[in-house]
């Protein structure tokens, strides 16, 4: 006879019928999954269910308390300056973009406040790059520390990205799979519990979520992102988090390159106090934020990007990890160029196409297990707002395989928009702040 408390049968019922789950049923849900006493096809049906008719507050703060209980917690609460003094953590998540290489340039800044940032990050599977992926690029660096290692080095320089270990919420590693093949990935619920529960595992004193909305996003309504993002902010803050949200455009690609060595060229221009004007506020932007939570009330990081702090503290970080900052970056062997097919405003460059168009040139992976290419990805030449000329150059596609370059030009047929009476005001980039 089963030992069990509960049948998983009962319990994908119960949320079939629109029912609550007691806090008890959610425990042993994600354990019972976690041994192997829940299979997965009675996982797929549940994780439907929950898609379909949603789980209320307590349910998905259980939820991700139990995910967060399937593996173990990072603890820096005992880190202190090479000067014996206590710092603070902050840390940043995206729901990720294309274009979007916030964090190369963001931990170092805040770390130039003394302001330990533990980045913990992935690799890119799809349209959307990879923070790991990208980082790889710069000849030695290496994305695998030893939490000692990591440590040492939020003690010294202030900043780590690095990949996330396995022990970090292992239920999520399972159900992420499962809900990537059976059409559940989708669900908020689901979404909010599977990040949060691994950004409170790592143990981070304040998070700032940035949540974009767009065709580049997971979330292409506004709507749908405000409410991942509220229901983010109140699991973050019930488990004693400081955390608060922005909602970003990700309409449209940030800053003026989607690859891997090229965004880490474009991030090193930002720390050079260069860069396109949207990477550099929000960069800005949510340095403020992650530094106002921590505390850091009268910081100046726009000056601090400025005057070379920030690149001081990125040269650190880099060579800790292996890296050499001062190396050439892999350069593509091949180029093709799209030029704009008519005079007036560029009025849309869409995220998705320009995301989809770089993952085909070898930027990104099918599998996990695909290489990607260090040198490809796209090269923007104007942004939504610009005027344009008939046969402008608009976008530069790199690779090393040439035999990419049809597929890739394929998902940019109509990624650009070109109006003759189309307002130049672009589009704005922060739309909302969600905070409790
Ligand atoms: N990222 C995650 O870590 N989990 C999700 O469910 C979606 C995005």
């Amino acid at each position: 006879m089963s030992t069990e408390k509960f049948d998983a049968v009962d319990i994908i019922g119960i949320k079939r019928d629109r029912g609550t789950l007691s806090p008890e049923q959610i425990d042993w849900t994600i354990d019972a999954y976690t041994r192997g006493v829940i299979a997965e096809e009675q996982m797929a049906a549940l994780n439907m269910a929950i898609l379909l008719n949603g789980m209320d507050r307590a349910e998905i703060s259980r939820w991700t308390t139990a995910m967060i209980n399937s593996g173990e917690r990072m603890d820096f609460s005992t880190l202190r300056s090479p000067s014996g003094v206590a710092k603070p953590t902050a840390d940043k998540h995206s729901t990720g973009g294309v274009g979007d290489k916030i964090t190369l340039p963001l931990a170092p800044l805040v770390a130039v406040f003394g302001v330990a940032v533990p980045q913990l990050s992935g690799r890119g599977l799809g349209h959307t790059g990879g923070t790991l992926d990208k980082l790889e690029s710069i000849p030695g660096w290496q994305a695998s520390l030893s939490n000692e290692a990591m440590m040492d080095q939020l003690a010294g320089c202030g900043a780590v990205i690095c990949a996330a270990g396995t022990g970090l919420a292992p239920a999520d590693k399972k159900l992420y799979a499962l809900r990537d093949v059976t059409g559940t990935v989708e669900a908020i619920p689901l979404i909010a519990s599977s990040i949060m529960s691994k950004k409170i595992a790592e143990g981070t004193g304040t998070l700032v979520l940035d949540v974009k909305v767009g065709s580049g996003a997971f979330m292409k309504d506004e709507d749908d992102a405000r409410e991942l993002a509220r229901t983010m902010v109140g699991l973050g803050t019930d488990a004693g988090v400081k955390t608060v949200a922005l909602l970003t455009n990700m309409a449209t690609p940030l800053g003026l390159t989607a690859g891997n060595a090229i965004e880490v060229q474009e991030s090193v221009d930002v720390l050079a106090g260069g860069g396109p004007a949207d990477v550099v506020d929000l960069t800005v932007k949510l340095a403020e934020e992650m530094l106002a939570g921590a505390g850091v009330h009268d910081a100046d990081p726009a000056a601090a990007l400025a005057d070379g702090r920030a690149m001081d503290v990125w040269r650190l970080m880099i060579s800790a990890q292996g890296g050499d900052p001062a190396a050439a970056l892999p350069v593509a062997r091949e180029s093709e160029t799209v030029y704009a097919q008519a005079d007036g405003v560029l009025t849309e460059l869409d995220a998705l196409s320009v995301g989809i168009a770089a993952w085909r040139l070898g930027a990104g992976r099918a599998r996990r297990e695909d290489e990607v290419q260090a040198g490809a990805g796209v090269r923007l030449h104007a942004k939504p707002g610009d005027v344009v000329r008939r046969g402008q150059p608009l976008m530069t596609l790199l690779t090393d395989t040439p035999e990419k370059f049809g597929r890739a030009l394929e998902a940019l047929e109509s990624a650009a928009t070109i109006s003759a009476e189309g307002s130049r005001s672009g589009q704005r980039l922060i739309l909302d702040r969600i905070a409790q």
